[in-house]
């Protein structure tokens, strides 16, 4: 039974017996195993961690219904977040739940429909800014040091602590952790998380190894990658479009410390492998989601990874939050009339 990130993971957690026991029910989501992808790609054992099913339709649940909990626990009254879309709305929500306010700031017209759509009807306070995800970023820093608000951005700890619950879930699924795992890389927060939920799980005896992380950023948004700050990040995969990473260097320390990559694919092979997940294993995820799997397919053909080993790709949130996509992409129906003779022409049968 879903019980939530807190109940299920206590004893990894910062909760203590003060700590509000908030849930929505996050977590406990599917580890797939692929089918057609991995006969596709000549890869033996392949795995899909799909955050998409949790309450608000991506893996930032987990870090934030600790980060909420911890902030009720020391009494805030008021949450806040930049986001490209799905930290917002995940910190509507469980403001909502919590009885909090949230205020989200957000790149003006780069954040996906569904994403702004959850940030309103939870009743959070939106503020579009004419910028970057990097700008609103920058303004939160200053806005926490001048009024009494609850930073829940990936920065807060808690945060962190929370999102590693995928990789013990991923231990627990496996009996083991993986050789690889392949994940977007956006903000930085995810790859920071999974890494130190991989080695406190390897610690405690849960696991008998660490897997290799494989990050991937958008060719157009790539900072790490490049070594420098981008100073106007560009991708279709609107929620990884950052260009300057908050946890840049904890990033760079799981991937060495793993002995793993962080490369840049681009928005062809992003789309390319959001097509194929759909069309080939039945599962809808964004596009930022994708990018793991077009990470794979590069590791693959430039020989980083043999196909031997036994992979999981995160998909990291849920591909209804941006339909438009979808539909741009897949293209819209034509019309027909409403007779059996019309449908039977138009479908050649
Ligand atoms: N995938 C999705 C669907 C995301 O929304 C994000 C980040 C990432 C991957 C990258 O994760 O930032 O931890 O490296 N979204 C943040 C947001 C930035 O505001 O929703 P990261």
């Amino acid at each position: 039974m879903k019980t939530g990130v807190i109940a299920r993971y206590r004893d990894f957690l910062p909760v203590t017996d003060h700590t509000p026991p908030l849930t929505l029910n996050e977590g406990d989501t599917p580890l797939i195993r692929s089918r057609r992808l991995a006969e596709l790609l000549g890869v033996p054992e392949l795995y899909f961690k799909y955050e998409g099913t949790n309450p608000t339709g991506s893996f930032k649940d987990r870090g934030m219904v600790v980060a909420v909990a911890k902030a009720l626990e020391a009494g805030s009254r008021a949450v806040i977040c930049a986001s490209t879309g799905n930290t917002s709305a995940a910190a509507a929500a469980y403001a909502a739940r919590a009885g909090l306010e949230a205020i989200v700031v957000i790149p003006r017209g780069k954040i996906a429909g569904g994403k702004l759509a959850q940030a309103l009807i939870h009743g959070a306070r939106i503020v579009a800014v004419d910028g970057s995800f990097d700008d609103a970023l920058r303004i939160v820093r200053t806005l926490i040091e001048r009024h009494p608000l609850a930073l829940v951005n990936s920065i807060n700890p808690h945060r962190i602590e929370g999102q590693a619950t995928a990789a013990y879930e991923i231990v627990d699924a496996l009996g083991d952790a993986p050789d690889v795992l392949c994940l977007p890389v956006g903000n930085a927060g995810n790859i920071t998380a999974y890494w130190e939920g991989f080695k406190r799980y390897h610690r405690a005896g849960r696991a008998s190894q660490r897997p290799r992380l494989f990050g991937f950023q958008a060719a157009g948004a790539a900072p790490i990658v490049l070594g420098r700050p981008v100073e106007r990040p560009s991708t279709v995969a609107t929620a990884i479009r950052i260009g300057n990473p908050a946890s840049w260097q904890r990033a760079v320390r799981a991937r060495d410390e793993s002995g793993g990559r962080i490369e840049a694919v681009t928005d062809e092979e992003i789309v390319d492998a959001y097509r194929l997940l759909a069309s080939h294993e039945g599962i809808f995820c964004e596009l930022a989601s994708a990018a793991s799997v077009a990470g794979l397919r590069k590791a693959l053909a430039n020989g980083w990874l043999d196909g031997s080993e036994r992979i999981v790709c995160v998909l990291t949130g849920h591909g209804l939050k941006d339909p438009d996509t979808a539909i741009r992409l897949g293209g819209r129906p034509e019309p027909v009339p409403p007779r059996v003779e019309a449908v039977e022409a138009y479908l050649g049968l």
